[in-house]
């Protein structure tokens, strides 16, 4: 009898989780979603839990927002995983998110193959343990050639050393006579990140209650919209994601306009 109920239940959230993507879908979607995925710790500890179930917890949603942002047609999700900050945390946590890219595609990368999803990465691979680099790029080959949503992993990234990266990139190439400096436009320069494949996130969500940016996209993120939530990254849900992209289709974006 619960079961059935349970069975009921699921069916009928389901149905309305429907209704709601169809109707969303009928105003413009956001064609680059950013997530800043944060408060795993601490709903690790609301929970008397050790950081690292909060990681684990938090893994599983980013599956469901995967599968989310396919279904509504977002073409890129990047989520931020891991900043060149976090390495000042204690290295049993480092090492168990470093071990995370490994799990996450043990298990679902059948899934994102079959659903034609692309996993990408960006940030500083030289510093990642051999063994998540090899997660990593073994999903990037075996889903190159889908078509789908492409899921932007921001591993190790930081925003300004990216930034700082792009310049000397940018003066090498004014040495070396590839680029002169009187051509270089903000779309070359761009073209010098880690994001060059990708147009400027449209929207940016942030979980946890934290009102920052913590070293995420400064340079993408200059006409984004926000949408921030005090809900923590495990508690993360469909119906979360929904609204955020509900609200954005009631912003108005002016770029400077009137
Ligand atoms: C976000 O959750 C995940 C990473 C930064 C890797 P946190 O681990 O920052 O969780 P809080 O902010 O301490 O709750
Ligand atoms: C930002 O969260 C990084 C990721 C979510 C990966 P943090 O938890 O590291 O940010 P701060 O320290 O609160 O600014
Ligand atoms: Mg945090």
């Amino acid at each position: 009898m619960l079961n059935k109920l349970r069975l009921w239940k699921n069916q009928n959230n389901s149905s309305i989780l429907r209704d709601k993507i169809e109707e969303i879908k009928k105003s413009p979607i956001p064609e680059h979603v950013a997530i800043i995925m944060d408060g795993n710790g601490r709903w690790a500890k609301k929970r008397a839990l050790p950081r690292i179930a909060g990681h684990h917890e938090g893994m599983k949603v980013v599956r469901k927002t995967t599968m989310l942002a396919n279904d509504l047609g977002i073409k890129t999700l990047t989520l931020y995983a891991f900043s060149t900050e976090n390495w000042k945390r204690p290295k049993n946590e480092v090492d168990y998110i470093m071990k995370l890219p490994e799990e996450f595609l043990g298990t679902f990368l059948p899934e994102l193959i079959e659903n034609n999803v692309q996993v990408k990465m960006m940030g500083y691979k030289n510093q990642l343990p051999e063994h998540t680099l090899r997660a990593i790029e073994k999903a990037m080959k075996e889903t190159k050639n889908n078509d789908g949503l492409v899921l932007n992993f921001a591993l190790n990234y930081g925003s300004r050393a990216e930034i700082v990266d792009a310049v000397k990139q940018v003066l090498n190439d004014c040495q070396n006579g590839k680029l002169k400096e009187s051509e270089l436009t903000e779309q070359i320069f761009s073209s010098y990140l880690m994001t060059a494949e990708f147009p400027d996130p449209d929207l940016l969500i942030r979980t946890s209650g934290e009102i920052r940016l913590s070293n995420f996209m400064l340079w993408q993120l200059a006409y984004s919209e926000f949408w921030f939530t005090d809900v923590l990254w495990p508690d993360f849900s469909e119906e979360h994601l929904l609204e955020a992209v509900e609200v954005y289709q009631k912003r108005q974006r002016r770029f400077g306009g009137i």
